[in-house]
């Protein structure tokens, strides 16, 4: 079931930014391609820390836009991690913003992100133990 959009962002704060006019679309609303690629890099700061290390995008799942994000409204990414594999892991990835125009905070994307963990050759590589500390925080 989807969440009422005016509830509470879930998980972590991991990302924000501000929507610039060029990142529209010939509509003028926020292009699609842009909002997605600030979920995968919120999601791949997340995966990173978890990971110890580098780590590939390998599925985006759920996919949902509910409503558009206009230039100039502040664009915050939260991230919150679903599972772990033996190499991989989900998150649940939402993009909330805070309008410009009207001060109205909504949720307007969301969906499950997985990373695989990965060697610096590229090869995939088990995920460290929980709570070890790693260089990445
Ligand atoms: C990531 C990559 C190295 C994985 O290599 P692979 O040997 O084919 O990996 P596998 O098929 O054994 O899967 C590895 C893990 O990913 C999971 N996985 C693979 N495809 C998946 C999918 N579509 N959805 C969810 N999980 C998936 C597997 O279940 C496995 O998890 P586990 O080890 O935790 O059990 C390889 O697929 C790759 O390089 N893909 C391209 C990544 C990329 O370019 N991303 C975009 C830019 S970052």
């Amino acid at each position: 079931m989807t969440k009422p959009r005016h509830a509470a962002p879930d998980g972590t704060l991991t990302l924000q930014t501000v929507a610039f006019p060029r990142d529209t679309n010939s509509g003028g609303d926020v292009f699609g391609g842009w909002v997605i690629s600030q979920m995968d890099i919120a999601a791949g700061v997340t995966a990173a820390q978890r990971a110890g290390g580098r780590c590939a995008t390998v599925a985006v799942d759920a996919m949902r836009f509910h409503a558009p994000i206009f230039v100039g409204d502040l664009v915050s990414v939260h991230t919150r991690i679903l599972r772990t594999g033996h190499t991989s892991l989900t998150m649940h990835v939402e993009t909330w913003v805070r309008r410009q125009r009207t001060g109205e905070l909504l949720m307007v994307t969301e969906g499950d992100f997985t990373f695989v963990a990965i060697s610096a050759s590229g090869v995939k590589r088990p995920l460290p133990p929980e709570n070890v500390p790693t260089v990445n925080g």
